[in-house]
């Protein structure tokens, strides 16, 4: 089937959708500007650039989902919590594609099937928080701000001027984006990601004084048997070895921001339906996905893959009903559910879950989120995660799977490619102690290098099992 065909399905449940009826909505993030003007004169800006990403490529994926929702391939997502205009700078860039690359092939190799590697980065830039506003005290006096939504909407620090959103920023934010992806693509275009190069390999976590031996051992082990198994099927001039480990990079996001997603939405030649172009894959948060809220209305109405993220107190009805509004037609490849639940109730919470979507037969993609669900405050009041309950959710939500005879088809992680002490535990050592040593998210804390690696080798492992399911 040719992605065109792929895309002729009836549109009939569209006949009240356009682009703009989100605004009829409730959006419970709504950002308030006070220019109306200078919102209107971004907006027609954004509306007039070229798009971020083609609907071919987002075609691409999503026959890449369809086939991962059959147990075909596996979604790695991963990326910043909250990316920063400031972030976008080389090293920055070539670290965060360099762990994710690593971490796929580990991936593939754990569970013999092609990895899809989706990025959370080139937009993720808004933030949804639980309060509109921050109240600190300044100077003796108690000053009350809007909370810092992410650099698409306003600044970080504490001051009035910053704090008030900026709707300019939605145009730099799509130009950092768009920075951002230009370096991404060049450096795989030019054999960044090219497998054979020895320093690709240079795993350097295999150091971490507190990576037992017996795990430093069997990591060592997996990573030469991969690398001969490259190397071999190389030289045999195989051609699944292009297969497996052609590097496709997808981009994705929090659209958040409906005015911005909403400028970069079109039509585009030869294919029906409007297509989000900002981005392949966006995602609507835990906070947003209310059945009759502004994003579920927006996202209703385009072509992308859509995830959603599914927190612990979901009503599996609710989300029911939600798979029915974004994917009437059932089309595969569509629907991504980013389950965030916690170690502490994945273990009751998601099965039920999982039953009661499996039985509408409503293809989904199953992704386990480990990191939403497991954030607590540390003793020095820093947020932190720790590595241990990020494993444990992602086993227990691979065993419910398996018990339920669906797939656990990808992951999602807050990670950067830096050396962060913002999660605990791991081989990297990281203890609540350190915490400050190098605390730089702006927001939640993300695994680091070490952290990130480890992880997808103990997820190789224990998915190993899985491979033929
Ligand atoms: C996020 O992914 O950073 C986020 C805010 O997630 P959630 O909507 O699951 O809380
Ligand atoms: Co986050």
């Amino acid at each position: 089937m040719t992605s065109i065909e792929q895309n002729t399905h009836d549109m009939g449940h569209l006949a009240d959708w356009s682009v703009t009826s989100w605004k009829e909505k409730l959006d419970p993030q709504q950002v308030v500007y006070q220019n109306r003007a200078d919102v209107d004169k971004a907006v027609t800006k954004l509306r007039s650039l070229p798009p971020l990403v083609t609907s071919w490529e987002i075609q691409k994926l999503k026959e890449q989902i369809a086939e991962a929702q059959v147990g075909k391939r596996f979604l790695l997502q991963g990326g910043d919590c909250a990316e920063r205009l400031d972030d976008c700078r080389p090293e920055n860039i070539t670290n965060r594609l360099k762990i994710l690359l690593q971490m796929s092939l580990v991936l593939v190799h754990g569970m013999q099937k092609p990895v899809i590697r989706v990025g959370r980065f080139a937009g993720q830039y808004a933030k949804p928080r639980s309060s509109l506003t921050e109240t600190r005290t300044v100077d003796g006096k108690e000053l009350t701000l809007p909370s810092y939504f992410g650099d698409l909407v306003n600044g970080e620090s504490f001051e009035p001027a910053t704090r008030e959103p900026d709707p300019h920023l939605m145009v730099r934010g799509y130009q950092h984006a768009a920075m951002t992806l230009n370096f991404v693509r060049a450096l795989i275009d030019g054999g960044f990601a090219d497998l054979h190069h020895p320093e690709y390999w240079d795993l350097s976590f295999f150091g971490a004084a507190s990576l037992s031996e017996q795990a430093r051992r069997s990591y060592k082990a997996m990573s030469d048997e991969l690398a001969g198994a490259l190397r071999f099927m190389e030289n045999l001039g195989e051609k699944t070895v292009d297969d497996l480990t052609r590097v496709d990079f997808f981009t994705s996001h929090e659209g958040l921001n409906l005015l911005y997603e909403s400028a970069q939405t079109r039509e585009v030649p030869r294919r029906s339906g409007h297509y989000d172009l900002t981005t392949h894959m966006p995602w609507i948060g835990e906070r947003t996905r209310d059945l009759d809220g502004a994003h579920v209305e927006f996202f209703r109405g385009i072509q992308n893959p859509i995830g959603v993220k599914v927190g612990p107190t979901a009503d599996p009805d609710e989300i029911a009903k939600l798979i029915k509004t974004l994917n009437p037609n059932d089309e595969p490849g569509r629907m991504v559910l980013i389950v965030r639940m916690g170690a502490a109730h994945v273990g009751t919470n998601l099965e039920p879950l999982v039953r009661r979507i499996d039985e509408t037969g409503s293809p989904v993609l199953w992704i386990c989120d480990p990191m939403h669900g497991n954030t607590r405050s540390a003793a020095g009041g820093r947020k932190t995660r720790s590595v241990d309950d990020i494993y444990e959710e992602l086993k227990v939500s691979a065993e419910v799977h398996s018990r339920c005879g669906t797939h656990l088809g990808g992951v999602h992680f807050e990670l950067t490619g830096e050396d962060v002490t913002e999660c605990v535990g791991g081989a990297s050592g990281v203890s609540e102690v350190d915490l400050d040593q190098n605390y730089s998210s702006a927001l939640d804390p993300r695994l680091n290098y070490a952290q990130s690696l480890e992880l997808a080798f103990l997820l190789a492992e224990s998915l190993k099992s899985n491979r033929n399911t």
